[in-house]
């Protein structure tokens, strides 16, 4: 049992079930984009431990590079507006690889997603750590899917809970 602040976690992917099923994507990774290369856009900071462990299963040329996304509440619409931070380089006519660790809802990545298609990427694909499947309620397809997990809060392996928690290695659910 870890704790965090007043909400208590217990164990949920251990730390060989992730490796296992990272090495899987990787090998689907490599088959899917055989002959080719790929820029991969790691979207930070929950998706650092993912990236730096998927990033290892792939062997196919790989031009790793970091984002941010920053989500503010616009004066002019009613929504969240979420802006890319951080894309260096053209991505047009190039295969690109987004690596999400967790997608909820799924308006993080949509809006990720509609803003790279703008500069006209040869393909598009999204590698996700970990999906709330009951939530979410996106169109966008998560090509390489980690794992299915219940509406409960998770930390460990990258993702925090108020900055905290990202450092454990294995994934913990709250209780
Ligand atoms: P979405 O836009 O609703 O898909 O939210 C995705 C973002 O919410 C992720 O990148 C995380 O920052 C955060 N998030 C959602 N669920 C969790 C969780 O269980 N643990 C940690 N962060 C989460």
């Amino acid at each position: 049992m870890k704790q965090l602040g007043d909400r208590k976690f217990l164990p949920y992917i251990s730390c060989n079930k992730i490796q296992q099923r990272i090495a899987e994507l990787g090998n689907e990774i490599n088959i899917a984009y055989e002959g080719k290369e790929l820029v991969i856009i790691s979207v930070l900071n929950g998706s650092f431990i993912f990236t730096a462990d998927l990033v290892r299963q792939i062997e196919i040329p790989v031009d790793l590079r970091f984002i941010r996304v920053s989500s503010y509440q616009s004066e002019q619409s009613s929504g969240k507006v979420t802006q890319i931070l951080g894309l260096t380089g053209a991505i047009k006519d190039k295969h690109v690889l987004v690596i999400e660790d967790i997608i909820d809802t799924g308006l993080t990545i949509a809006e990720i997603h509609n803003q790279l298609i703008e500069q006209q990427p040869a393909s598009i694909e999204v590698a996700s750590l970990l999906l709330k499947e009951d939530v979410y309620r996106g169109k966008i397809k998560i090509n390489y899917l980690g794992f299915a997990i219940p509406n409960r809060f998770v930390v460990g392996y990258g993702l925090d809970l108020d900055g905290f928690g990202r450092n454990w290695p294995e994934i913990y659910q709250v209780v």
